[in-house]
Parts: C-alpha cells; sequence; structure tokens
C-alpha cells in the first residue's frame, strides 16, 4: 500500500512511519514541522514540507503522491495551552482537518485512518471505559478532536469516505534501540519528566495530588507503549484498506492502569537511583482514573500490545532520553518554519 501520513515528523507519527515501512507499505510524509522533526523519518520517506491550514498544499501532495490511504496525525496536542489559545486549537485542529477531508473527498476518496484521544470522554463514572461512553471533553483540546471525529463520520455519511478514528490513553516510551523517541518543545508527560529529572535536567518531580480515590491516592493512567500503538495503526489501515471496516472507532491502551506513585517507582528502577518527589497541589482537569476498555480493537483488529510491563515501557524512554538528553531538534534549527496561525 502506499500511505500518506500527515503529521508524520512527530512523536507517534514517526514510529508509525517505520512500523508501516516494517510491514511492507510505501510512506510519503505531510508535516509543517511546527513539532515535528525532519530526521526523525527514514531515509527512504519523502518529506512534504506543508501545512493543513494551507488547503492547496494537501490537495497538491493528494494529487501527486496518489495515495491508497492517509493517516491524520498533524494537530496541537497541549491541554493546558488549548485553554490558553483556544483560537489557535480549533483553527489548526478543526479547520485543518476540514481542509484534508474537503481535499480527500474532491481528489481521492481513499479510506483515512485518524488520531484522537481519551480526552474526548472528559470524567467519566465508567472504568474501564468503552468506546461508546459518553464523549464529554473538558479541554478545548479534546473538544478540537471530537469535532474532527464527527466530521470525519459526517464525511463518510454523505460522501462514503471510509474510516477509523483510535481514540488514544497516554502514549509512553520509544522505539528499542534509542534513535527516536518523545521530543515535544513543551514537556508535560509524566515519564518524559521524570527522565530529564533523572538526567538533571530538573530538579525534582512533582506529584500533583495524593489525595484522589484511588488505592496510593495518585491518579491512575492506562500507559501504552508509543510503538504498540504505532502497530495499532498498521492493524487499522490494512483492515481498512482491505474493506473490513469502513467507519470503526477504537480505544487504544493496555486495559490496565498504574498510578503516578507506581511509575515513579519503576522510574526509580530503570534509573538506579531514586528521583527527588514532591507533593504539589492537584492539576485541574486530571480524571482521577483513566483506564481503556481495549476489548473492541483486540477482538476486532487482532491487537496484541507487547509492552505490558511498566519497567520495560519505561526503560524504552529512559534510553531515548539519556542518549538525547536534548531531544531531536531540527524544528528549533529550522531557518524558515511555517507559521503557525494566529494567536
Ligand atoms: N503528573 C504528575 N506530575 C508531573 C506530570 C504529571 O503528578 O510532573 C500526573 C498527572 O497529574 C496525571 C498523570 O501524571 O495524573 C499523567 O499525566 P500526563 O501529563 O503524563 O498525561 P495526562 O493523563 O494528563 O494526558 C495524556 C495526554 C492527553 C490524553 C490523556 C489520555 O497528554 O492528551 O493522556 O489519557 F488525553
Amino acid at each position: 500500500m502506499k500511505l500518506l501520513v500527515v503529521g508524520g515528523a512527530g512523536y507517534i507519527g514517526s514510529h508509525t512511519v517505520r512500523q508501516l515501512r516494517a510491514a511492507g507499505h510505501e510512506v510519503a510524509v505531510f508535516d509543517n514541522l511546527s513539532s515535528g522533526h525532519a530526521e526523525a523519518l527514514p531515509g527512504e520517506v519523502e518529506l512534504i514540507r506543508g501545512d493543513l491550514l494551507d488547503a492547496a498544499s494537501i490537495r497538491a501532495a493528494l494529487e501527486a503522491q496518489k495515495p491508497d490511504a492517509i493517516i491524520h496525525f498533524a494537530a496541537l496536542i497541549e491541554v493546558g495551552e488549548s485553554m490558553r489559545a483556544p483560537g489557535r486549537y480549533y483553527r489548526n485542529n478543526v479547520v485543518g482537518t476540514l481542509n484534508l477531508l474537503q481535499s480527500i473527498v474532491e481528489t481521492r476518496k481513499v479510506p483515512l485512518v485518524f488520531s484522537s484521544t481519551a480526552a474526548v470522554y472528559g470524567t467519566t463514572d465508567a472504568v474501564p471505559i468503552p468506546e461508546d461512553a459518553a464523549m464529554q471533553p473538558e479541554s478545548v483540546y479534546g473538544e478540537t478532536k471530537r469535532m474532527s471525529e464527527q466530521m470525519i463520520h459526517a464525511f463518510h455519511v454523505a460522501h462514503g469516505l471510509p474510516y477509523t478514528v483510535l481514540r488514544y490513553f497516554n502514549v509512553c516510551g520509544a522505539a528499542p534501540g534509542g534513535d527516536i523517541g518523545e521530543a515535544h518543545p513543551n514537556k508535560t508527560h509524566l515519564i518524559e519528566l521524570a527522565c530529564l529529572t533523572a538526567l538533571g535536567q530538573r530538579e525534582k518531580m512533582m506529584i500533583f495530588g495524593d489525595d484522589y480515590p484511588t488505592p496510593d491516592g495518585t491518579c491512575i493512567r492506562d500507559y501504552v507503549h508509543v510503538q504498540d500503538l504505532a502497530d495499532a495503526h498498521v492493524l487499522a489501515v490494512e483492515a481498512l484498506h482491505a474493506g473490513k471496516t469502513d467507519a470503526a472507532t477504537y480505544n487504544v491502551g493496555l486495559g490496565h492502569g498504574f498510578s503516578v506513585r507506581e511509575v515513579l517507582d519503576a522510574v526509580d528502577a530503570v534509573v538506579g537511583t531514586p528521583l527527588q518527589r514532591e507533593l504539589a497541589p492537584r492539576r485541574a482537569g486530571d480524571p482521577p482514573r483513566l483506564v481503556a476498555d481495549a476489548s473492541r480493537i483486540v477482538d476486532q483488529l487482532g491487537f496484541a500490545p507487547k509492552f505490558t510491563d511498566l519497567r520495560d515501557i519505561v526503560q524504552t524512554a529512559w534510553d531515548w532520553h539519556r542518549t538525547h538528553p536534548q531531544g531531536l531538534g531540527s524544528n528549533n534549527k529550522d531557518p524558515s518554519p511555517l507559521p503557525l496561525a494566529g494567536p
């Protein structure tokens, strides 16, 4: 299959590009490099520098590449930032996705796999969370993903566009071998921050609240390894292309969770020295427990995550960070980054 991976130079995108290549597929990447890195891509993968807000550029890429399917990762992803700059999030995530959808149905109506998030659920009593739980996002970021899901479904109904939505839980880790990994410009994720603390780039780890209704009082999350998530994309796009699915939504997680304290204990064990920890107030918007009901993707697509042990997951993250303490960084060195629209 020939695939166009939109946002393929980012953290999850670049791991997925690798797994697609390993499965024998041809890949081109369309990315504005606002947070992605050209050097995260294998040399044989063509990188098309473009922005979904420039509808002509994605249309031209579709016409030139003639892909058999598209995987769409391109989005701004920070919950806190989305509350401070909602315009940027609605424009980049919703208008960007709309431009992509419009271009697909006008040029080449091929299947679409879309990156969504557990943030579409918001706080829910359902644990583990099934896909049919109500969508009540509590952030602008989550809302942009819910709106994108709804637009994609409307294009399916109106234009017959086949699609699969993947709702990710807490994505973490790095490809074994340590040459690509998490390298966001702004760091907020627990495992990445703990690794950077172990490297001495931060003084200590803050635990955001220990009075939650969980066994040790800290929040529980479902940590899915980025390579397993990448494999889920390969399964999803192959099933779509084979006509086995045409309008499916799947959670992607392990189906069980770990607490903040359990994660920090695993980092201590992998790194070999205990990190300094400090109790801090709860972080706004953190639900106590977010765990996927992942049975649908296991049953229907044969998803079989390989990284189920927390220490193995943390080990891959640590291998990446200790060998790349400054991350990748081509986006920062780029002399002419494409502007992100608006405030
Ligand atoms: N945490 C700390 N200290 C830190 C950082 C995080 O205690 O320094 C805690 C958080 O309060 C939370 C847990 O660690 O309880 C995980 O936090 P992350 O920031 O790593 O991840 P989130 O659960 O907030 O969010 C991530 C993605 C979202 C996605 C969600 C789905 O960033 O986009 O997982 O489960 F929606």
